[in-house]
């Protein structure tokens, strides 16, 4: 099916007034658009005056995943500087899993480990603070990080005091071993006052909602009951104790964790309609057929009681909850640091409010198209370039780190046109720039694609605002993206495996036959006069084409 959105016309320079009035028209049609969005959006972006445009640097992880140490770090540092990338804008140099010790310190604290990173991170910041360049580091809102090292979850205050005292600038922050809203099966629940235990079957306590009793050949009663939680689900206890004071609660339940998936279920105590107590963790049985208990205090009444167990919260609410702890820890520490997020959620969501930026995809690998878990870049564009809106400054989609350059086992790599495209179409997005490259070895032909300073110009652009598709058909695509100036950086781009045709119309591209632009190829570097008409390349296979245009007026 072909699609075609006209975007509106460039800006006239020469007509100053008329300028004036289209600005004041558009202030007040931005105040109307605000005050609406006001009404549909729920939180204002995150404002730590970071990030004002889509952050730019290295990441350790696409190449070296877990294969890293200081030297690697210290001279990645140097080389983005002597390669001239750093003047060209990437400057935060990232640590990924992988940097810390097993255990944190006599403290608490997080540390890095010993023998890959033997003069601690402080060091290795202040190395990369000598360059001029900025320190990133890696942890999750979980108990641990998708290597299985220590996670920050529930050390929120200290680790984001520990990050900036080393002087850490930058914070990626991933979601594994994490929390989820479901409750785990619960056979019963005990009550111990002085010497005396009751028990009490789940199955015969009160379900509402999704909660049903099933079978549990193993369970006391023969019988558990599931389906709590996730803001769906509750079951109340009706318990009777002699006098009122604390009791001794025990959730007998089970949860046999797969290790593939790494969470944990949470959920609530609710005593008499009071919240007792904090959200819980409810660790792993020792399989999905034994059960394990979960024990806290209680204050009962004398007479009778209702115990209620559920989570009011969607999983997406635990999230929210679980970034916003260490985004308002970082926060508390008083230094700048970036706050870029992996939520694990892939249904165009935008956490504008709680983080700089964050992912929206699962992970890129080195490939086109991926048929399995993980993406490819055409997979990414497809999934991230629909959700353009929710970019701006301070608040970015991350469609993940770039591939440009990398080589790993297993995968394809992509051809150098695939690359132009990766990077041509990261820079449309307005997404964040980190190369995932071994830039100590990179190829002449890396260096010029991720060092294309008119593709960055327009990644960077401080408009902020993504490109979008205007045009479809078949296998070809026009994108336009409105920079700050008024110029249009448009991209011709070919899906198919073989050259194709790709022409964008003057009305997708928002050019009026009354005037003349200069157009300029950002990938050929060369530039031409040109009078409205329609812009055609012959684009190759899984190519771009991508050009800036400036109107020069009449
Ligand atoms: C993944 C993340 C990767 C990398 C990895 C480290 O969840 O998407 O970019 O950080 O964890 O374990």
């Amino acid at each position: 099916m072909d699609t075609s959105t006209p975007v509106p016309a460039l800006p006239d320079r020469p007509r100053a007034r008329l300028r004036r009035l289209l600005a004041a028209a558009s202030a007040a049609v931005a105040v109307a658009t605000a005050l609406t969005a006001a009404a549909t959006t729920p939180a204002a972006a995150l404002d730590n005056d970071l990030a004002a445009t889509p952050p730019m640097g290295w990441n350790s992880w696409n190449t070296f995943g877990c294969a890293i140490d200081e030297d690697l770090i210290e001279s990645t540092a140097d080389h983005l500087v002597s390669s001239g990338l750093a003047a060209k804008g990437y400057r935060y140099v990232n640590i990924d899993d992988c940097w810390q010790a097993p255990q944190r310190d006599q403290a608490g604290r997080l540390q890095a480990d010993p023998t890959r990173f033997p003069s601690g991170i402080k060091a290795l910041a202040d190395h990369v603070h000598a360059q001029g360049l900025k320190l990133g580091i890696y942890s999750t809102a979980g108990t641990g990080t998708c290597q299985r090292l220590p996670g920050s979850l529930g050390h929120e205050d200290l680790d984001a005091r520990t990050f900036a005292s080393w002087g850490v600038d930058y914070l990626k922050y991933d979601h594994c071993f994490t929390e989820k809203s479901a409750l785990p099966d619960v056979d019963r629940i005990t009550l111990t006052g002085g010497d005396q235990t009751s028990s009490y079957e789940g199955e015969a306590a009160q379900p509402s909602g999704t909660a049903k009793t099933v079978s549990c050949p193993t369970c006391s009663g023969g019988a558990r009951v599931t389906g709590l939680g996730a803001a769906k689900g509750a079951l109340d206890f009706s318990v009777d104790v002699p006098t009122a004071g604390t009791y001794r609660l025990g959730i007998d339940y089970l949860y046999g964790a797969d290790p593939r998936t790494s969470y944990y279920p949470t959920g609530y105590v609710t005593v008499n309609g009071q919240r007792a107590g904090d959200r819980i963790r409810f660790d792993p049985s020792p399989s999905a057929q034994q059960t394990a208990s979960y024990r806290m205090d209680v204050t009962l009444a004398a007479g009778g009681n209702t115990i209620r167990l559920d989570n009011p919260l969607t999983d997406l609410k635990v999230k929210q909850d679980n970034f916003a702890r260490m985004r308002d820890a970082l926060a508390a520490t008083g230094r700048p640091i970036v706050y870029s997020i992996n939520a694990n959620t892939q249904d165009g969501t935008s956490f504008a409010d709680i983080a700089n930026l964050w992912r929206t995809t699962q992970d890129i690998k080195p490939l086109w198209h991926s048929t399995s878990w993980y993406r490819g870049v055409d997979d990414i564009i497809e999934q991230n370039g629909r959700l353009g809106s929710a970019t701006g400054p301070g608040h970015w989609n991350d469609p993940d780190m770039l591939e440009v350059g990398v080589r790993l086992d297993g995968f394809p790599g992509l051809t150098p046109d695939e690359e132009r495209t990766h990077f041509s179409m990261w820079a449309m997005m307005a997404a964040p720039l980190i190369a995932g490259a071994d830039v100590r070895t990179m190829s002449a032909d890396t260096a010029e694609v991720l060092g294309n300073s008119a593709v960055i110009a327009v990644d960077q652009d401080r408009l902020g605002q993504a490109g979008t598709l205007v045009a479809s058909s078949g296998d070809t695509e026009v994108w336009v993206r409105v920079l700050h100036n008024g110029d249009r950086a448009v991209v011709l781009r070919n899906r198919g495996t073989t050259t194709r045709q790709v022409t964008a119309t003057p009305a997708q591209l928002g050019v009026t036959a009354d005037n003349r632009y200069l157009v300029r190829d950002l990938w050929a570097d060369t530039a031409r006069t040109h009078v409205p008409a329609e812009l055609s390349a012959a684009v190759p296979a899984h190519g771009v084409a991508m050009y800036r245009i400036h109107r020069l007026g009449r």
